[in-house]
């Protein structure tokens, strides 16, 4: 029985990230959780596609893990999604049916920026629909997102603790 956890993190620039390196670090030698770092797993552009579905066949549960940018995440991961996820859920075998996922976001502005009054004039939420679509077509089980707000490089490291610890109890919940 499968009782891995992959945390699949999209981000291009991990040795300047404070919050995304911090969540990790600190977990990474949590049993059950695998972190893949999608940037480090492409060579020229494209991920190895047995050893992706190598990965995902002993994973319970899956992480999308990402600093917002522009609204969305970072490339790797919608390279990830058309490379990897595409060919499986369009297979006979698409082992992800029922796989549960949730998304885990950092985000620069502050929380009342996303909403319907405010700046970004869209909940977090709403932003990630097409994840949530995405998840659905393929059978897998979304989970609700968890987000952290006024993510920058003067983060407090009490605030880091207590997001690490937000951050590993929302994991274990899809176990
Ligand atoms: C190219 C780029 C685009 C960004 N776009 C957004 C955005 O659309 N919304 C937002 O709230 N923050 C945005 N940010 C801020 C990042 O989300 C923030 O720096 C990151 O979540 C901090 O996490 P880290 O310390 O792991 O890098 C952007 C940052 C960069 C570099």
């Amino acid at each position: 029985m499968n009782s891995k956890i992959t945390i699949l993190l999209s981000h291009p620039n991990i040795s300047n990230s404070v919050f995304n390196k911090y969540l990790v670090d600190i977990n990474k030698k949590q049993p059950n959780f695998e972190i893949h770092h999608l940037e480090k797993s492409k060579v020229n552009g494209l991920f190895d596609l047995e050893a992706e579905k190598k990965l995902l066949r002993e994973s319970k549960a899956l992480i999308w893990q990402f600093p917002i940018y522009w609204y969305n995440s970072p490339a790797s991961l919608r390279d990830w999604q058309d490379q990897v996820m595409s060919p499986i859920v369009y297979s006979a075998d698409n082992f992800l049916k029922g796989m549960p996922v949730r998304v885990v976001f950092t985000a620069g502005a502050a929380a009342e920026h996303y909403t319907h009054e405010g700046l970004n004039r869209h909940t977090a939420e709403e932003m990630l629909i097409p994840f949530e679509m995405t998840a659905n077509a393929a059978g897998m089980k979304w989970f609700k997102p968890l987000g952290f707000y006024g993510c920058g490089p003067d983060t407090t490291k009490a605030t880091l603790e207590q997001a690490a610890q937000k951050y590993k109890d929302s994991l274990l919940e899809l176990l």
